[in-house]
Parts: C-alpha cells; sequence; structure tokens
C-alpha cells in the first residue's frame, strides 16, 4: 500500500504540555470529520460527525491489561498524518475494484509514568465511515501481556432504532430484535427446537455488525475489521447515556486476549450514511483488511453447489448409518447392522452427482459421509469424529471416480461436534485425505460447546483456531465454508479461498424450529453481512415441509423469494438447497438458479430499507449479464427499478420470476409467474411483491432470434 506522508508536525513542547489537546482529521471529500481529545489527566477520547450530523458523541478510548490501565495518563508524544487513494481487485466479490481512499491520524501516546507504556491509536477517516485501532509498539515496558478488557465507546447522539442479537458468546443464530436503545432489553430464548449453545453475556450486550437508524435520518453500523489474535468485540449498552462500550468476548479462565508486542487490536469500525444502501455499498470493513495472503489464487473457484443436506434436516435421511445401541465401542463396521435410512451413501451421492453435473452446478456436499454421527450430540465428547474414516455405504474411491467422470467436485463436510483440540490434531491428515481423493472444498462446523471446555465460540482460542483453518486449508488448496464461526470480518479478503461462513440463522431453522420471520432475510445484509459472505442455503422451492411429515415447518417466504436470496445475500459459494425431486418439480424456476452468478463486476443497491425491503442488481464477473434480487419482510409493496445500469443501446431479455397474483408466504407461497420482455436502459421494472414474498430477474443482452414473440416491457 502506498501511503504518502503529508505531515510530522507540533513542537515536543507542545505536546507534553498537561493541557488538553485536540487533533482533527476529515475524510478525503470532507463529509466525515473525526476529532480526538487528550484531556487534562491525559484521557483520550474521540467525537464522529458526518456532513454536520453527530455519529458518536465523545466516548472513550483504550484497553485495560493485567498490567495496569491503558486508558488514561496518557500525553501526545508524536502524531502522524498521513493519506491513501488505491485501487485494489479482490479475487472474488460484488464489485471487481475496490477504491480505499482514506486519510489517516496515528496519534502516538505514551503514559506520564515511570517505566511508562507506549500506545498509537490509529484513525483512518473514509468518506463514509472510520475505522480505529490500538497498535503497540515492541517496547521494553510492554512485551507479553493480558487484556482485561477494552475501553473503546460509542456514545450514540441519540435513541436510534437497532436491529440487533444478544451477546452471546457462542452463537449469532439468533432472529433479530428492532427496538430503540433505550427499549434494548436482551432475554434468553427458549432452547426447545435449537441446537446451539448459548452463553449469554448480560441483559444489555448485543453482537456486532449492529445496525441502526437515527431519527434525523443517519444510518449507522458498528463492528470491526480484521479480527487477528483477539476475541470478537460486542457491545455492552449503558442505556443512561445511550453509549455502547466494547465487551470483549472472555475466554475460560476470564481473561480477553494474550498478545505480544509488536501488536495491533482488529479496527472498531463505524459506517456511516444517509441511505441504507450507503451502507451496504461501504467497502471499509474489506479496506482494512490485509491484503491477500495466497500468492497464487487460481485454483479458487466462486461456485454454486447441492449436496446430501436438506433431505438430512427435513428428516428424510440420516447422518447416522447405524443406531448408537447397535454400533458399541470400537466396531467393525462391517459388521454393524445399518438402520436403513443413512443419507450420504454412494449412490445417493451419485443421485446429486448427476443432478449437478446435468444442470451446470460445480459442487457436491455429503454430510454424515464419516463414522461418529451415531452418538455425538451434545454429549460434549473429546474424540468423536476423526474425518477420515467413511462409513461402510460411501465408497470414497468410487465417488471420487464417478464425480470427475461427470466433470463435478465433491465438497468434504467436516463437523468438528465443537472439539477444536481433536480437530487441530486431525486436521493435516483430514487434508491429504481430501486431496487424496479429489476434493479441494471442505465445510465446517462447530456444534457444540467447545472442547477445550470453558473456551467460546467467539473467544481469542476459537479466532485463533478459525484463522489457522483458513491459513491451513490454503495451503493444501482448500477452499472453506465455516459453520458455526464467529461471524465474520472481512478476513476473506485475506484469505480468499474462505468463501463463506454460515455464522448466522440461516435457512436451516426453517426446517426444525420456529425458523425465520418474513423480515429476516431483508436485515441480514445489515448485519451479519457486512462482515462477509453468508451460506445460508437459499433455494428451498419445497415451500411447506408437511410432504416430509413435518407440518408447520418450513421457510417464511415464497417459492421466488428464496430465489431473490442469491442476488440478496452475497456469497460466492451458494448451495442450491433443496432436494433434486423438488427442483425437477419446478424446471422452469429452477432455470434461474441454474444462471445465476456467484462473482461480480458491479453490485447495485436500489431499494434498501432493513427490516422492511431490498433490492439489489448484479453484473457477472466478466459477462453483460445482470441479476435481480428483490425481496420484502410480511408486508406487499411493488419494487421500482429503473434498468438505467443496462448498456445504453442494447436490448436485453428479461426473465422475470415473480409471485403469483394471489401468493403469500404462508397461505399460498409456491404460486409464481415466468415472464418474458425485452426491455433497455430505460425501461423501468414495476414489480408487485406479495407478504412475505420476492422476486427474482436476469437480464441477457438479446439477438433478434432470442426476441422472437417476446414483447416489450410496459
Ligand atoms: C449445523 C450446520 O449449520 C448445518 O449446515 C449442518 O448440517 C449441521 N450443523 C450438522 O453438521
Ligand atoms: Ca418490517
Amino acid at each position: 500500500m502506498r501511503i504518502r506522508l503529508i505531515f510530522m508536525l507540533l513542537a515536543l513542547g507542545a505536546l507534553c504540555s498537561s493541557q488538553a489537546q485536540t487533533l482533527r482529521a476529515h475524510s478525503p471529500g470532507n463529509q466525515m470529520k473525526l476529532q480526538v481529545s487528550i484531556d487534562a489527566v491525559g484521557t483520550p477520547s474521540y467525537r464522529v460527525d458526518f456532513k454536520g450530523k453527530a455519529v458518536i458523541l465523545p466516548s472513550g478510548l483504550g484497553l485495560r491489561t493485567k498490567q495496569g490501565e491503558l486508558t488514561s495518563q496518557f500525553r501526545v508524544v508524536g502524531v502522524d498524518s498521513t493519506a491513501a487513494d488505491e485501487t485494489w481487485k479482490p479475487v472474488w466479490g460484488e464489485v471487481r475494484e475496490i477504491r480505499n481512499n482514506y486519510r489517516q491520524l496515528t496519534v502516538h501516546l505514551e503514559q506520564k509514568m515511570k517505566d511508562p507504556v507506549r500506545m498509537d491509536i490509529i484513525f483512518r477517516v473514509f468518506d463514509d465511515g472510520i475505522g480505529f485501532r490500538y497498535s503497540f509498539p515492541s517496547q521494553p515496558n510492554l512485551q507479553h501481556f493480558i487484556v482485561t478488557g477494552e475501553a473503546s465507546a460509542f456514545r450514540m447522539a441519540g435513541d436510534h432504532k437497532a436491529f440487533w442479537i444478544p451477546g452471546d458468546y457462542e452463537t449469532n443464530e439468533y432472529p433479530y430484535t428492532t427496538s430503540t436503545l433505550s427499549s434494548l432489553s436482551v432475554t434468553k430464548v427458549s432452547k426447545s427446537n435449537e441446537i446451539y449453545a448459548r452463553f449469554i453475556a448480560d441483559s444489555s450486550s448485543v453482537q456486532t455488525p449492529l445496525m441502526m437508524k437515527s431519527n434525523d435520518g443517519l444510518y449507522i453500523n458498528l463492528h470491526e475489521a480484521a479480527l487477528v489474535n483477539y476475541p470478537a468485540m460486542q457491545l455492552h449498552l449503558d442505556k443512561s447515556t445511550l453509549t455502547f462500550s466494547s465487551a470483549l468476548v472472555p475466554d475460560a479462565v476470564g481473561n480477553m486476549a494474550y498478545v505480544q508486542t509488536p501488536f495491533a487490536t482488529p479496527w472498531r469500525t463505524i459506517i456511516v450514511a444517509e441511505s441504507a444502501a450507503g451502507i451496504l455499498a461501504s467497502k471499509i470493513i474489506l479496506n482494512l483488511n490485509e491484503p491477500c495472503k495466497i500468492p497464487e489464487t487460481s485454483w479458487i473457484k466462486p461456485q454454486k453447489m447441492v449436496g446430501v443436506w436438506w433431505e438430512l434436516h427435513v428428516g428424510k435421511s440420516s447422518w447416522d448409518y447405524a443406531n448408537a445401541s447397535d454400533v458399541g465401542a470400537n466396531p467393525d463396521w462391517s459388521k454393524v447392522k445399518p438402520h436403513g435410512h443413512h443419507g450420504a451413501t454412494t449412490a445417493n451421492t451419485k443421485r446429486y452427482i448427476d443432478f449437478a453435473a446435468a444442470h451446470g452446478i460445480e459442487g457436491v456436499l455429503v454430510e454424515g459421509w464419516n463414522v461418529g454421527w451415531e452418538d455425538w450430540f451434545g454429549k460434549w465428547k473429546e474424540d468423536v469424529f476423526d474425518f477420515v474414516t467413511p462409513y461402510p455405504d460411501f465408497d470414497v474411491q468410487e465417488l471420487h471416480r464417478y464425480a470427475a467422470s461427470k466433470g463435478v467436485k465433491l465438497i468434504m463436510h467436516h463437523e468438528t461436534s465443537a472439539s477444536v483440540t481433536n480437530y487441530e490434531r486431525r486436521m493435516d491428515d483430514a487434508y491429504r485425505f481430501m486431496k487424496t481423493n479429489g476434493y479441494d472444498a471442505v465445510k465446517t462446523g462447530y456444534v457444540g460447546y467447545i472442547i477445550p471446555r470453558g473456551e467460546h465460540h467467539d473467544g481469542q482460542w476459537m479466532v485463533n483456531h478459525y484463522n489457522r483453518v483458513a491459513a491451513k486449508t490454503a495451503e493444501y488448496q482448500i477452499m472453506v465454508d465455516m459453520h458455526e464461526p464467529t461471524r465474520p470480518t472481512g478476513m476473506h479478503r485475506t484469505y480468499p479461498n474462505w468463501l463463506a461462513s454460515e455464522a448466522t440463522r440461516g435457512n436451516e431453522f426453517n426446517g426444525w424450529s420456529v425458523g425465520n420471520a418474513p423480515e429476516h432475510e431483508t436485515i441480514l445484509p445489515f448485519t451479519r453481512v457486512m462482515g462477509g459472505p453468508v451460506d445460508y442455503t437459499p433455494g428451498i422451492f419445497q415451500i411447506k415441509l408437511d410432504k416430509y411429515g413435518k407440518k408447520g415447518f418450513g421457510p417464511h417466504t415464497t417459492l421466488t423469494k428464496q430465489m431473490a436470496l442469491y442476488v440478496t445475500l452475497y456469497s460466492p459459494l451458494q448451495m442450491a438447497a433443496d432436494l433434486p425431486e423438488n427442483y425437477e418439480a419446478h424446471m422452469d424456476a429452477f432455470q434461474f438458479i441454474k444462471d445465476v452468478a456467484v462473482d461480480w463486476d458491479d453490485s447495485r443497491y436500489i431499494e434498501a430499507e432493513p427490516g422492511d425491503y431490498l433490492t439489489i442488481a448484479r453484473k457477472a464477473k466478466g459477462k453483460d449479464s445482470w441479476f435481480i434480487g428483490s425481496i420484502t419482510d410480511e408486508n406487499k409493496r411493488t419494487s421500482v427499478v429503473p434498468l438505467s445500469f443496462l448498456d445504453a443501446g442494447k436490448t436485453y431479455l428479461a426473465t422475470i420470476y415473480r409471485d403469483g397474483a394471489a401468493a403469500h408466504w404462508d397461505r399460498n407461497p409456491m404460486e409464481y409467474i415466468i415472464e418474458r420482455f425485452a426491455v433497455t436502459g430505460k425501461s423501468i421494472l414495476k414489480t408487485p411483491v406479495v407478504e412475505g414474498g420476492g422476486y427474482a430477474v436476469s437480464l441477457v443482452p438479446a439477438t433478434p432470434e432470442m426476441l422472437k414473440g417476446v414483447k416489450k416491457y410496459k
């Protein structure tokens, strides 16, 4: 990165005074303003304004350590101001090029005491937000140290509307609550039907990305970037002052982080925009991450997958091969009596391979292929899975041959049962086994309480594990999709083999719990997906699960809303999650899932309001085709999309997949209409969207041949 040094001034005499000092910086376009103050007792604080409106009122900064407080008694010993304006190309992404344009202010602080500690606070001021981090140069008085807390605060300028989930150390698989800050109140949700471990900090801590909307029309998002060697930051709200403070996830003994200088914390991010669309367009989180560490990336492939997966969740088949009572300790698997409804059989996997091959889907995920599934869930056992021993009815070599003959790649599944020491011990063998057998992508998972006991999914120990998995899979040229990790912070810039994470309440909750409300997917892009791609597993076509004897279960969406999610929920790895037979019943609609891209040159956020609706148009990478996805919450609406992003002078064939006139997410979710029109950049699509509905559009430059018999859009 090229950073231009603008100035380095301020006479040391002035710097060392015990007078309060104020430093200022503004963004390249001058709309974002930062003020940093060090008061007379040496306490640093900052304030942020956007276009003359207060975003963050004066708020504290600093860290707490076992060795002492790093929150006051500071003096400024130097100030650097630099700037950067560069453009870089992500390996894959929502856009082809990303501009990183900011002013940086580094405040070098030293404590006013014998054996002083030095701490730098680095601020980057962008036109759409701010990032700041603490950086500790190597120094004699601070080498190894233990972080016991962080004093970063975010004092909000009003009683904003917030979209939040509880500050749970183990999981983010919650529905969002929308409330004002003053009425924010976290209660434990019922565990019934929900399989994940929970550990809720207190009644006023929430997770990031936290999305807010102010009464004076600002959209504000708080999160973090580049979470490395540090726990996730949650936010604790003091309602009397509307101030959030950083609440780090502790380890087993209550410490937050063990670090060694030189060291820098993750960036704290404050993204601000006058429209909800502006939040989605922000690239601050990616820009604050380190560039790609993988020298050669041609093996990294954005892709779609199908898999032996939803049939397990709806109970058509099972992960396990036999009943636990028929297995026993150290079984001879060739003698174990199967229960007869195992999902990951060679024959069933071939069925998915055939379906993928027939429809141009690159990957086939198979869960339940390896021994251990019959007796693990909720047991907190140390050594359940070895990741290299298939069940007797899953023929690894034959499937390797068969998939290769059909041009399809199998995707490995590693459910670790959260026994992470076990996984760490076995992962080299597991990745070698994958490569030998033709797998170059793995879906990992961390269901349950972490082993070692007392560690949390969002603590430093696990953060280091997720990052280690990203780095190690990259060494083996393996792509990775993590389920149940901490929520992403833009690390996929550094490790683009880390295609996606779940880290949210995915579509699967519609299979076996109260499910996700119709508004859920309108909130996710502003919260969970701010940090990185989501493996939400969209594309359920058989909406009501009565077919599987699961009355009352199924997505709270229409069928065409499931299609829209391929565009509105960004990921370079998208699952066509339903069963082949459910797609075969709706091949006309499945065409969209076949066609939709997973890597993009451009993305336009056309209609957006968190909790209400979202419409995004994206241009396929290296192609002239565009795709639109539009979703609504429980309210119907009309979506209006000017197609002005299309190339002027070209005519496109638009295929619109929309809700049927009588469709409704609950009463009639599977009625849909497919229409074809000739459109140009001057056309304005006006599309009705029913309650809990959505629509998808593909737009392809058309030859006269393609437009035969096709009407112009009016
Ligand atoms: C939870 C994951 O989200 C899901 O995709 C997976 O099937 C189960 N764990 C079993 O590993
Ligand atoms: Ca709503």
